[in-house]
């Protein structure tokens, strides 16, 4: 086993695994230092494409980002989502999650889903490819308004279902989007291996964001995301700066000349 992986598991039960987005290498250099895990999440569509869906990410955008990614990455686990469509049959799902792995030395795969894909991850696991699952929202396969999950009993019954079928199949730790908070409980107790909770409360035994939304990069109001810090503002400082020094001719002075 992948001893990042290995590393993974061990905290179950003892200490809050942390996992974050990164698209870029300078992200994933100033992150690296605090995470266990780096996700390279098709969440880029709307995050830098303004996509309306992920559904629009393709396998070459995944990969050109993980490459950049992965140039950041050091200590970290790195996990590269399969992008919607490229996990549509078994025969598919292992030769782009191959395809994901060769060009970006990734070190496992996120694919999104419970028992509809179990026969694939069965695949990819018996081709030794490590896999990491995502229940709750699934934003590739998502109609209408996001709403939590849990709220029935009979959506509560089935999410456990899931992750234990996910479990027995082989991933290495779930991701849990938008689940309710006993629900969210529930399932990280009866399971082994690690839930990752965004939107499913303190319950979960790790917590994932998209970057660009805990530093206040993104101007979209979300229930369960908290601005930890306002970039923007940053940005913007040092744009007028240099929009000043410019003008006022101060920029580039001699020190920044050839
Ligand atoms: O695409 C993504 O960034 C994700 C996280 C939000 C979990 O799947």
């Amino acid at each position: 086993m992948n001893s990042k992986i290995k590393k993974i598991l061990s905290k179950k039960n003892k200490t809050k695994i942390i996992c974050l987005t990164s698209y870029t290498k300078n992200f994933s250099e100033i992150l690296d230092k605090y995470t266990d895990i780096i996700l390279v999440g098709d969440s880029l569509g709307s995050v830098l494409y303004s996509f309306n869906s992920t559904k629009k990410v393709n396998i070459n955008m995944m990969i050109e980002h993980s490459k950049s990614v992965r140039q950041g990455v050091k200590k970290s686990l790195m996990v590269v989502d399969m992008p919607y469509n490229t996990y549509k049959n078994k025969i598919e799902a292992l030769k782009n999650a191959k395809k994901i792995i060769k060009y970006t030395k990734a070190d496992a795969v996120k694919l999104e889903g419970g028992k509809k894909i179990i026969n694939i991850i069965d695949h990819l696991r018996k081709n030794k490819i490590n896999v990491m699952g995502h229940l709750g929202i699934l934003p590739q396969s998502q109609k209408g308004k996001f709403r939590y999950k849990g709220k029935t009993s009979f959506e509560r019954k089935n999410l456990l279902t899931d992750a234990q079928l996910l479990q027995k199949s082989g991933v290495f730790s779930i991701v849990l989007e938008c689940i309710e908070t006993k629900l969210a409980k529930k399932i990280t107790q009866e399971l082994k291996i690690p839930t990752i909770g965004i939107g499913s409360s303190v319950n979960c035994d790790g917590q994932v964001l998209v970057t660009d939304d805990l530093i206040g990069l993104n101007l979209t109001k979300i229930k369960f995301v908290k601005s930890f810090k306002n970039i923007r503002k940053h940005i913007e400082l040092a744009i007028k700066k240099f929009s000043s020094d410019v003008k006022k001719k101060k920029y580039p002075s001699r020190k920044y000349s050839y």
